[in-house]
Order: C-alpha cells, then sequence, then structure tokens
C-alpha cells in the first residue's frame, strides 16, 4: 500500500490513520523485531519527515536505512528509478522518499513493489505532515467541522499548504490564505493578515521557500515580518481558543517572532511530536497493506 497523496484517501480513512496515530501515542506497542527493513530516501534536505519517519520505524521495532544523496551514484547520473528499484533489490520492506519533482511517484508505481511513502514532492503534496497537523487539530477541538484556519506567507511554493488547503476542506474547514501578493496562488481565499487575525481557530505560519525561488523575494526580513510575520502584539490578537502552527523550520523573526515560537498558543513542537505517531501509523499501514 502506498501514501502518495491525500487525495487517495476518503475522509473515513483519514480519520482512521489519525485514530490509529493516537493508539501509538497511548502506547499501543507492535514490534517488527528487526526483521522489517525501511529506507529513507531523501532527495532533498530533511530533518523532521526523514528523522521522524526513523524514530518511528525504530520505535516499531524495525530496522532502517538512510540514504546519503550527496554521496551516492546519483553523482554518476543514476536515476530516480534505477536508486528505488535497487533498494528494492537489496531487499527493503518499504522506501519513503522525498523528491523536488512535483509527483515524481507517478515514474515509480506499478514498476516498484514495495511501498512507497511520500515524504514531500516539490510543490505538491505533503501527506504525513498534513496528517500530523490535522492531529494535532483534532487533539486541540475534537473536530474540524466549522473550523476557520488562515495559511500565511509562501503559498505558491508550499507543498504543506497545497496538501492542507485540500484536506481541510474536505474536512469541512473553511481555509484563508494570506501573505505577500507574489506568493498568492488564485483560487484560494486571500485576505489580509490582520483582518482575519481574530476570527480563527488556527494560524498556520510558512518558511518562504528561498530554494524554490527563480527570482529574490521582493521584500526585507524586516518588512516581511512587519507585514506577514506572527509578532507578539498580533499573537494577542487570536481567539483565547486558537492555536499557532507550523511545520517548521521556522525563521524567527521572519514569518514568527522569538518570543511567540513557544508561547501558550503555539503547538508547534506537538506538531514535531505527533509527525511520529503519525508515521508509525503510516509504515504499519504500509507493511500490513490494510487501513
Ligand atoms: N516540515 C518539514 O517537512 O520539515 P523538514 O523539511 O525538516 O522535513
Amino acid at each position: 500500500m502506498n501514501v502518495l497523496s491525500l487525495d487517495n484517501f476518503s475522509i473515513e480513512q483519514i480519520n482512521k490513520i489519525l485514530d490509529l496515530a493516537e493508539e501509538f501515542k497511548n502506547g499501543k506497542e507492535v514490534d517488527y523485531k528487526g526483521k522489517k527493513v525501511i529506507s529513507n530516501l531523501f532527495f532533498e534536505p530533511s530533518t523532521r519527515t526523514h528523522y521522524s519517519f526513523d524514530m518511528a520505524a525504530l520505535k516499531l521495532g524495525c530496522r532502517t536505512q538512510n540514504f546519503d544523496a550527496g554521496n551516492s551514484s546519483l553523482k554518476k547520473g543514476e536515476s530516480l528509478y534505477d536508486t528505488v528499484k535497487t533498494f528494492e533489490m537489496f531487499g527493503t520492506d518499504a522506501v519513503v522518499i522525498r523528491h523536488v519533482e512535483n509527483e515524481y511517484y507517478n515514474q515509480l508505481v506499478g514498476k516498484i513493489n514495495i511501498p512507497i511513502l511520500n515524504a514531500g514532492d516539490g510543490t505538491g503534496n505533503h501527506p504525513s505532515q498534513s496528517l500530523l497537523d490535522l492531529l494535532t487539530i483534532r487533539q486541540e477541538f475534537g473536530k474540524f467541522e466549522g473550523l476557520k484556519a488562515v495559511i500565511v506567507g509562501d503559498i505558491k511554493h508550499s507543498r504543506v499548504a497545497h496538501t492542507n488547503i485540500k484536506i481541510m476542506q474536505r474536512l469541512g474547514m473553511t481555509v484563508y490564505t494570506s501573505g505577500p501578493e507574489e506568493y498568492k496562488e488564485e483560487g484560494y481565499n486571500f485576505v489580509d493578515f490582520d483582518e482575519i487575525i481574530d476570527k480563527v481557530d488556527v494560524v498556520m505560519l510558512l518558511r518562504v521557500q528561498h530554494e524554490r525561488h527563480e527570482k529574490s523575494m521582493i521584500e526585507t526580513v524586516e518588512e516581511y515580518h512587519k507585514l506577514h510575520g506572527l509578532n507578539y502584539e498580533r499573537m494577542e490578537k487570536m481567539k483565547d481558543t486558537a492555536i499557532i502552527m507550523h511545520p517548521a523550520p521556522f525563521n524567527r523573526g521572519v514569518e514568527i517572532a522569538d518570543d511567540v515560537v513557544e508561547c501558550k498558543k503555539a503547538r508547534i513542537f506537538k506538531q514535531v511530536q505527533n509527525g511520529v505517531y503519525i508515521r508509525m501509523a503510516l509504515i504499519y499501514m504500509a507493511l500490513e497493506e490494510k487501513l
């Protein structure tokens, strides 16, 4: 069973994944006793997704392989498909892949005979991130229907925004976007941050994805922070029950002020922790071929 995009899962299945992650959080034990191997193939940098998939696999009693793209035969021109097929032939049980190309997995599906867990494709999908975001929201509010969220920042280049907007809307949430005009995306409800901040339940901030920009950002860091950043003053305007989220890595003093990162409304490190439970659920589902 592959996990490529949340579009392939029904709402019922999404809730089942969250339930399973919650079970792992509450101590559900699965021990593969070293008999399963998970290979983490990251063709793009990552800290949270890479090492929380690794931690999730270790907690399930799997062994792991962590591919070092910079010292691999990619440097000799080996393709994505040939690299993944090589790991399949080594005998690994599942591959976790992050790649710069949108929907890179289309070149693998049907030809790779072990589960593929998508750890992020270009500006397209980041299913495990969205699931951990949803788990964090559900833990907070106990529901999705009727909640309002604003996602602020580099919407255009963010796979987190693209994945979250679609799944949050399917779950009955109202999603607004905000940030610099140059990163606005047509078709999304674009609003002024200061107009919406006191009306939403979730404020989700995004990093400016410089690595995906063809030209550098127009605004300076100071301007960006002033216009679109969550500073202490803005945070205090949020509803008492509202929460702050960020997929991280975050840039302190740019999209989020240093003194807001761990304030009482922030759930950013809780998201990181939930990431391990979600990835345990995904690996377990993939290995057991069931949901
Ligand atoms: N949120 C996220 O995907 O972080 P990493 O790039 O560190 O994996």
